[in-house]
């Protein structure tokens, strides 16, 4: 479960302080997808970072599986996100000069986790099993994207988070690569937080908030 209480965010940049939320508040019960709809440019990718723990500079509490997160140690934060936490990044965030099937194994293999999928049946789940020797750099957007999906799926994690998994696709695609999240969630049951600005992809999720002005409101 993640509890999020009176949470705030703010930015400072020389002497201006930027307010990007207060006083969120949301549960999210284990094993459920939910879709959070943000506007653009608002703090959606700053949200994830907090969850993630990437970012612990906030006010208010959070905390992921039962642990406040602004307890843990600089490492013990690194050991859990590694082990407990899955990412769909917005731009895809594939390393360039690994293939496709190097670039799902990595961080399966680098935090030792127990896996979904071996890494040649994800990529058939995928449909990628012909590329699989073919550098990232060559790949197009959609195809990247399910590189990324096979990434954040083979490995067992408890929690994915996915920052804009469409934004930077067609509609095709984008079609294609929400029913691959879905289909992937339904098989593995993890818990995904998706956050996206598009309602049309926010409709495949269990539930779905709505965050603006400052709350929460639950529209599913
Ligand atoms: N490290 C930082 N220092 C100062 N301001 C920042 C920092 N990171 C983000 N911001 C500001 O916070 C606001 C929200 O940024 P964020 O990247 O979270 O938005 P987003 O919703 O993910 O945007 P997009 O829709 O473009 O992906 C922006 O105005 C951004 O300039
Ligand atoms: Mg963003």
């Amino acid at each position: 479960m993640i509890s999020i209480k009176n949470l705030k965010k703010i930015f400072q940049v020389s002497n201006e302080i930027i307010e990007i939320f207060k006083n969120l508040n949301l549960e999210i019960q284990s094993w459920e997808f939910v879709a959070l709809i943000w506007p653009s440019g608002s703090g959606k990718s700053t949200f994830l970072n907090l969850l993630s723990g990437i970012d612990r500079n906030f006010e208010g509490v959070l905390e992921i599986e039962g642990k406040d997160i602004s307890k843990l140690s600089e490492d013990q934060m690194t050991e859990f996100r590694g082990k407990n936490i899955s990412y769909i990044f917005q731009n895809f965030k594939l390393v360039e000069n690994l293939t496709v099937w190097e670039n799902i194994d990595l961080i399966v293999e680098l935090n030792k986790l127990e896996r979904n999928f071996s890494t040649d049946e994800i990529l058939k789940v995928v449909g990628l099993s012909s590329k699989k020797d073919v550098y990232a750099f060559h790949l197009s957007g959609g195809e990247s994207q399910r590189v990324a999906i096979a990434r954040a799926f083979v490995g067992k994690t408890s929690l994915l988070l996915a920052d804009e998994p469409t934004g930077a696709l067609d509609q095709k695609n984008k079609k294609i690569i929400m029913e691959l999240i879905l289909e992937l969630h339904k098989k593995i049951k993890n818990t995904i937080v998706m956050i996206t600005h598009d309602d049309e992809v926010a409709k495949l999720a269990e539930k779905i908030y709505k965050v603006g002005d400052g709350d929460i409101k639950e529209i599913k």
